[in-house]
């Protein structure tokens, strides 16, 4: 078995944190969606992780935050999944992963031919995921390029490079990525994406109501950033529905619980302005 090194540090270490959720989904006879190769991601960090004592010993800290995260979380995967299926249906052929860590939507969910994933994400993550994909075999069913890339540089230009059309409509995800740039790449981010929509583009933020101090967010931080670390400030700044309706877009709110009545899962917030904003490229 080809030893492969997981990022057991930084910011790509969350998308090990996501990939334990997904294939704990999985596995459940009720699942919302079926991620066979995130087994392959959870088997290959947890040989890598626990080679030495001190990884064990993280690994089990990912393994206990990942399964705090888990309700809301997973039940999160499903509906970018929907909203995924939908822009296909519509007619949408490019998506952007915006920090795609180990996502594998683009050989899971039966994507047409003719349509291209771009992935982007920091190098170290992609050092991993790649030899894992080509040991398990596994192929996309749409066309899939990656690009290792810090979301804090340019990256217009090289995307645009590898094929991307900026007048073609995207659906561009951000799954829990941008919130880790500061407030500055973050807006730097949206407006890039935004200058690269053609109309009919779609994009999504989510409105949360969590508070940031609670023990889970804490344990993530330091995992993330170290122990000794200070804490990273807090998410004022970045670029919300308002913005997105001067630059643009037009969007309309969907409550998180009214997305979530139809998936039998026991994570309702009974706060009617938590919910996601859907914007789509005027
Ligand atoms: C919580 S994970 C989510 C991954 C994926 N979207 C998912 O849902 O499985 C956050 C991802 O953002 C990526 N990320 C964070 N900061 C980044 C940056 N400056 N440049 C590129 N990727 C970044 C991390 O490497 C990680 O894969």
């Amino acid at each position: 078995m080809t030893h492969v090194n997981a990022p057991t540090a930084g910011v790509a270490l969350t998308a090990i944190g996501v990939a334990l959720i997904r294939e704990r989904e999985s596995r459940r006879p009720d699942r919302l969606y079926d991620d066979p190769i995130a087994t392959a991601f959870v088997d290959a960090a947890r040989r890598d992780f626990t080679r030495t004592e001190e990884g064990a010993a993280k690994w089990e800290r990912v393994e206990a935050v990942a399964e705090q995260f888990f309700a809301g979380r997973s039940v999160g995967v499903r509906l970018v999944d929907e909203r995924v299926t939908e822009a296909v249906a519509a007619g949408c052929r490019q998506i952007v992963l915006l920090g795609a860590g180990l996502d594998t939507r683009a050989f899971r969910l039966g994507l047409p031919a003719d349509l291209t994933v771009y992935e982007l994400d920091l190098p170290e993550l992609f050092a991993f995921k790649e030899p894992v994909l080509r040991a398990a075999g596994a192929i996309p069913t749409a066309r899939r390029h990656v690009l290792p890339i810090d979301l804090r540089t340019d990256w217009a230009v090289p995307l645009q490079e590898q094929g991307f059309r900026p007048d073609e409509p995207t659906h561009w995800i951000d799954e829990g990525a941008l919130p880790y740039l500061p407030p500055e790449d973050h807006r730097r981010a949206v407006a890039t994406l935004t200058a690269l929509s053609a109309p009919g583009s779609r994009f999504g933020l989510s409105r949360f109501a969590v508070d940031p101090e609670a023990p889970p967010y804490v344990e993530l931080r330091r995992l993330v950033a170290g122990d000794d670390a200070g804490m990273p400030p807090l998410d004022a700044g970045r670029p919300g529905e308002q913005w997105l309706v001067e630059h643009g877009w037009r969007t309309r709110f969907r409550a998180w619980d009214d997305l979530i009545v139809a998936l039998g899962r026991d994570v309702a917030v009974n706060d009617p302005k938590v919910g996601v904003v859907l914007a789509e490229r005027v």
